[in-house]
């Protein structure tokens, strides 16, 4: 200790050197020129980017084992974006213009397929490669009605084919000055078709912004009664900007549009909604290794990063009060973390019991798999909900979402 302090003073010393500043054995420097060497600027710095992938090394190395490498090369390049299509632009023949370029529409064959699959007939490879304890706690829920009206027609998102990295051209605005489509992740689509709006249902969503989302959401055109909640201001501002920049002023107008910490809704408004959408803050895998920016692996972070999962349960628990008996949550992150997906939801199912009496279902979204197995690589072993896997050939996600039903 002594020895390092020593040589952080040595080191002051060559700085104070270096910058001309007064020659050593004339007395104390004058007070302006002194000052105290940190240990936290003599540390090393390494970049968070560098932390995030030397723990994800660690850790998702063990829960993806030999899939692991390629997830990897994925997180660390380019990742791959969807347009989601708007329906409130006049600028014609969009969908046309990027048929042309071999781009397609993912989301509207799925009701066609998911017509197509049998009642109670589980997908192809619903099965495979599932633990013991994944099908005992999903039991109940294989043997509920398959959700038959899931995905909402209404929604288009167009992708470009595996192993194809074309960009989409940035989007253009109507004479209105509405754009034509929004470029996000398009797995960040799956969780807003599991939600399976249905026209005169209240949706809660309760960490929208910046609002991609929220946006996809009023895409159904059946979404009337929505809220959208986001404790950050900032970030408000954006969704305010999103749904300026999409969504005609009589229907961004019915959106209710708040700042609350949404830890606190169940309270505020409990059991109000069918259909509560939590799409909570995580370590946002692929930022993390890619940005240095708003680094949740950044020293300062520490304990934020480890106090998410527990943030996640109350956000998650909220949004399970806001439900109405028989109504819906869908809980989504944009991380491989088994401690932020699956355990989060496990945690929540036990508080909600024990702690609440309510009782909650896993619900079965397996064939989610089956309908896009052609768009997305999905993680076969998820032992609740689904996990969508970065992949050099369909770089989207990563992306985890599961659905409980407040029963
Ligand atoms: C993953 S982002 C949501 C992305 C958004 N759903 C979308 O699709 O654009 C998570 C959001 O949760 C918000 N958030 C964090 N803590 C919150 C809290 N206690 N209550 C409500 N929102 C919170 C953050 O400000 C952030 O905007």
């Amino acid at each position: 200790m002594a020895g390092a302090m020593a040589a952080a003073a040595a080191g002051g010393m060559l700085l104070l050197l270096r910058r001309g500043r007064p020659p050593p054995g004339l007395g104390p420097a004058p007070r302006r020129y002194r000052y105290k060497e940190k240990w936290a600027a003599t540390a090393p710095r390494i970049p968070p980017t560098r932390l995030a992938l030397h723990h994800f090394d660690v850790t998702y190395s063990l829960q993806l084992r030999d899939q692991w490498p390629s997830v990897r090369a994925g997180l660390l390049c380019e990742q791959k974006y969807g347009a989601l299509l708007n329906n409130f632009s006049a600028v014609r023949h969009v969908a046309q213009e990027l048929e042309l370029l071999n781009a397609t529409d993912f989301v509207s064959p799925a009701p066609k397929k998911e017509a197509g699959r049998g009642d109670g007939v589980s997908p192809e490879g619903s099965g495979e490669g599932r633990t013991a304890a994944r099908a005992e706690t999903v039991t109940r829920a294989e043997t509920s009605p398959p959700l038959r009206a899931s995905i909402r027609s209404n929604i288009r998102c167009y992708t470009f084919p595996r192993g194809d990295i074309t960009r989409f051209r940035p989007a253009r605005p109507d004479t209105l000055g509405l754009l034509d489509y929004y470029l996000m992740d398009a797995a960040s689509l799956l969780p807003v078709l599991a939600l399976n709006v249905q026209p005169d249902d209240f949706v809660l969503d309760l960490c929208a912004a910046p609002g991609g989302k929220t946006l996809a959401l009023l895409q159904t055109g059946i979404c009337g009664h929505l809220a959208a909640n986001d404790v950050s201001i900032s970030r408000t501002k954006r969704l305010y900007q999103i749904l300026h920049s999409y969504v005609p002023r009589e229907i961004r107008e019915t959106v209710r549009v708040t700042s609350y910490d949404g830890r606190d809704w169940g309270q505020l408004e409990g059991g109000t909604f069918h259909k509560v959408l939590v799409d909570v803050p995580c370590t946002t895998d692929r930022h993390s290794v890619m940005e240095q920016d708003n680094n949740i692996f950044h020293r300062r972070r520490t304990k934020e990063r480890q106090m998410l999962p527990m943030l996640q349960l109350q956000l998650l628990m909220a949004g399970i009060l806001a439900t109405k008996p028989g109504g819906e949550v869908v809980y989504s992150t944009c991380s491989l973390s088994p401690l932020q997906n699956e355990h989060v939801i496990e945690r929540a199912v036990e508080v909600a019991e024990t702690q609440y009496n309510i009782s909650v279902q896993v619900e079965d979204l397996s064939h989610f798999r089956m309908l896009f197995q052609d768009t997305f690589s999905f993680f076969s072993d998820c032992r609740l909900g689904e996990l969508v896997l970065p992949h050099l050939t369909a770089n989207f996600g990563p992306m985890y979402f599961c659905k409980l039903r407040r029963m």
